[in-house]
């Protein structure tokens, strides 16, 4: 049985992010040895841990799920064969484990015996020392030295989780991730904000291709992409094709920027539209399931209606559900577009997407505390990021102002409030400020400094932050302003325009 947990690993069976763990670790609360941890170590520093589903790592999956399009997350059993595969696995090691004790067990007996053996050929001293030493030994042997006491229950549960899920780490990146129920590595990959390199879904175009260092593999749906012999012999595979056994180490590409996500043209169904306060809706698109739309968190796309409308809008969705877009809608009396979505349209209707745009993206590698700032409508690229955050668990300080022109315009309140109720690491300040943010005229200028200068004292360690901003192009640009002005470098304020 496995003595070492990865970090991941770990994290997960005490149901908290990897960033608490690895503090714990940086603050030498918790042991680690390259890397790993020990069972006991962690069962030290987390003796409370519950074994129900309401630790931290469950109710940021909870939120994950409710944020992705509703989908029903599969909490299924993996396939019949790779559950065989893995509970084999363990009885293996189970099998080694009993063998190595039984050895153990005939050595300390044989051990026991020649000691008897040799009392009789020494001399008076050492014949005395030999006797002490063998009624040590028997003494311990008597008093069950090598009965099991109790087990750890970290140890119990991490047996579970390997036969529930497999854990992937991905080369060069560092990305990892769990891979669970009946998900190929790509689908896997996507949920926990991967953004690998893909196309079809299902195994025509190749652009899915890696390959598996180490670890096992199973195939699981046939695909018409030929992959060559001593490509196979490599470890190359589809990762639309197959799914992780066991643990897996995945040689792979991981998209760097929007320069490597593809322009793309995909028919989507409305799978609903719901009203979002008074004047907001949320019309959440679905795409067939071997055309998804490639992007990421904070861009945008284009919705065409037949010919003659059209509209470009900020996703409003995590790039882990590529297949479920959402977008939010605001009602705007003789726009013809809004006009149609909010009186016209039905489930079931196709929309066009084209796209993504827009470089108003996260900064994955930043390790430092994230303000996003919405300026009304500038909540749904926001949304994404977050979302996008969170898959990614990245473990930054997070802390989202809604600033709004009025009270309808916190379209969504609930989610903010969610989020922080959720995650220690998560703050959600709505703000009214009546004045309509999308028109401001110098006058306003001062009242929205001031609003911006309780940002500025909310942190006090403004200057080791990144702040996002998203909103009407007149708001974002005096915000931007405000903030370089505060002393901040150009390279941490990210301004994406919405409207
Ligand atoms: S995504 Fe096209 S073959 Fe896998």
């Amino acid at each position: 049985m496995s003595q070492f947990l990865s970090i991941s690993r770990a994290a997960r069976l005490v149901g908290v992010t990897r960033t608490a763990l690895q503090k714990k670790i940086k603050d030498g609360e918790l042991a680690s040895f390259d890397g790993t941890v020990t069972p006991d170590d962690l069962l030290r520093v987390y003796p409370q841990t519950q074994f129900e589903d309401n630790s931290e790592y469950e109710r940021i999956t909870q939120i994950k799920e409710k944020a992705f399009g509703k989908r029903v997350f599969e909490r299924a059993l993996p396939d019949k064969e790779v559950l065989a595969a893995r509970i084999a696995d363990l009885s293996k090691q189970l099998a080694e484990v009993d063998a190595r004790l039984k050895r153990y067990d005939e050595l300390l007996q044989k051990l026991s015996d020649k000691l008897g053996e040799s009392v009789s050929r020494h001399g008076q001293e050492v014949r005395a020392a030999l006797e002490d030493f063998r009624d040590w030994l028997t003494a311990q042997l008597d008093q069950g030295v090598l009965e099991i006491g109790e087990p750890n229950p970290l140890a119990a549960r991490d047996n579970v989780l390997r036969v529930m899920a497999a854990h992937v780490q991905v080369q060069p990146s560092g990305h990892e991730f769990f891979l669970e129920g009946h998900d190929t590595l790509l689908e896997a990959a996507l949920r926990a904000g991967v953004a690998f390199d893909y196309g079809c879904s299902n195994g025509n175009c190749g652009r899915c291709k890696a390959r598996v260092v180490s670890g096992q593999i199973k195939k699981v749906r046939s695909h018409d992409f030929h992959i060559s012999e001593p490509e196979i012999a490599q470890g190359y595979l589809l990762m639309c094709s197959n799914t992780a056994v066991s643990d897996v180490v995945l040689e792979a590409q991981v998209a760097g920027g929007v320069q490597d996500i593809p322009f793309q043209q995909v028919a989507t169904k409305v799978k609903s539209i719901e009203p979002l306060g008074a004047d907001h809706l949320l019309l959440h698109l679905q795409t067939p399931r071997t055309h998804r739309l490639r992007f990421l968190a904070g861009q945008h796309a284009t919705l065409h209606i037949g010919k003659s409308l059209s509209a470009d809008l900020p996703i409003a969705s995590c790039p882990c559900d590529e297949r479920n877009l959402h977008f939010h809608v605001r009602r705007l009396p003789g726009n013809v577009f809004s006009d149609y979505v909010f009186g016209k349209l039905k489930p079931h209707d196709t929309i066009d997407l084209e796209g993504p745009q827009g470089e108003f993206i996260l900064s994955e590698k930043s390790a430092r505390p994230l303000i996003f700032i919405a300026f009304d409508d500038g909540f749904a690229p926001l949304k994404s990021l977050i979302e996008h955050a969170m898959a990614l668990e990245t473990g930054n300080l997070m802390h989202l102002y809604w600033i709004a022109s009025s009270l309808d315009n916190v379209y969504l309140p609930n989610i903010g409030r969610a989020w922080s109720d959720a995650l220690d690491e998560f703050r959600f300040t709505p703000m009214v400020v009546g004045m309509d943010l999308g028109n401001l005229h110098e006058r306003h200028d001062e009242r929205l400094h001031h609003v911006l200068q309780g940002v500025v004292n909310d942190h006090p360690d403004l200057l080791g932050s990144d702040i996002y901003l998203a909103g009407p192009e007149i708001v974002v640009t005096i915000a931007e302003r405000y903030f370089l002005a505060q002393g901040l470098p150009k390279t941490r304020v990210f301004a994406g325009i919405v409207g």
